[in-house]
């Protein structure tokens, strides 16, 4: 099926990985369940594209999305498709009709740093059924020390040759599971193991997993959480040097809510 979409979500069509995740997610999800009396949330659907993925599984599926142009696209897209209802809404503020079993809401955004769906899904919790799921279940957040060229805050882009070299054991720091009522602000101490000599730390590199459900788990690709590289003052290292690093951050309110300090 052709997508008539706003070049952005063109390039998240593109993003094959992205795509079947999320694909067999949803599959998975509905092969354990019956499906044929759920109702399903896509939450900023974007393109439909994860709303056309469960058209055959669900009794009703309502997907918001803020842009009206894009819902117009959107609903155009979908038309055929009749227990697809596309709903031009800040799902922020939407007072949902109906509950649903399923929220299917795709967080793009590393650590969930700049990533604007935080709100949305926090409201369309409240009109999730008891035992209902969510896609993705959860992520995991990792942090490393590097070396890197670049001075300033950015993402890697995945699949290009950026020259950085990690300098330290692999943190795991956070781990959010999206049915829980989780704090978003971010502030604790992270304590790194330096494993090179002859290097100066000067970076942070923060990667984020993404498990769509029990079984499934996908790590960065080019547009779900690129990983972040964000500066810090520099410093010469040793092997077995140990650093202490705090970092805090607030969910959904950008990269410049971040600080990292030495402890
Ligand atoms: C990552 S993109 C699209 C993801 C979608 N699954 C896709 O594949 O096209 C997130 C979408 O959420 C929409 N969005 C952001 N905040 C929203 C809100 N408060 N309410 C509804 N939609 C929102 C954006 O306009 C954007 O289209």
């Amino acid at each position: 099926m052709k997508f008539k979409t706003t070049p952005y979500h063109y390039n998240l069509l593109k993003d094959e990985e992205r795509l079947s995740v999320f694909y067999e997610a949803i599959k998975e999800f509905a092969a354990s369940n019956d499906c044929s009396n759920l109702v399903e949330f896509d939450v900023g659907c974007g393109s439909g594209i994860l709303s056309y993925f469960s058209k055959d599984y669900f009794r009703k599926i309502l997907a918001i999305e803020i842009d009206p142009k894009v819902a117009d696209y959107t609903r155009e897209n979908l038309k055929d498709f009749k227990n697809i209802t596309v709903i031009n809404e800040d799902a922020t503020t939407f007072d949902f009709p109906e509950k649903a079993d399923l929220i299917v809401c795709e967080m793009l955004d590393t650590a969930l740093i700049d990533e604007e769906q935080v709100p949305a899904l926090k409201n369309a919790k409240k009109y999730l059924n008891e035992n209902g799921k969510i896609i993705p279940q959860s992520i995991v957040n990792v942090a490393e020390l590097v070396e890197m060229p670049r001075e300033n805050i950015h993402y890697d882009d995945v699949g290009s040759n950026t020259q950085y070299e990690i300098l330290s054991n692999p943190v795991t720091y956070d781990k959010i599971n999206f049915l829980d009522d989780f704090k978003e602000s971010f502030n604790d101490v992270l304590r790194f193991k330096i494993n090179k000599d002859g290097f100066k730390v000067n970076g942070i590199k923060i990667t984020t997993f993404t498990l769509l459900s029990d079984n499934i788990i996908c790590g960065p690709t080019p547009m779900l959480n690129p990983p972040l590289l964000i500066p810090i003052e520099p410093k010469n290292v040793k092997c077995n040097d140990l650093i202490n690093l705090r970092i805090k951050y607030d969910m959904g309110e950008g990269i410049q809510t971040i600080n990292v300090n030495y402890e």
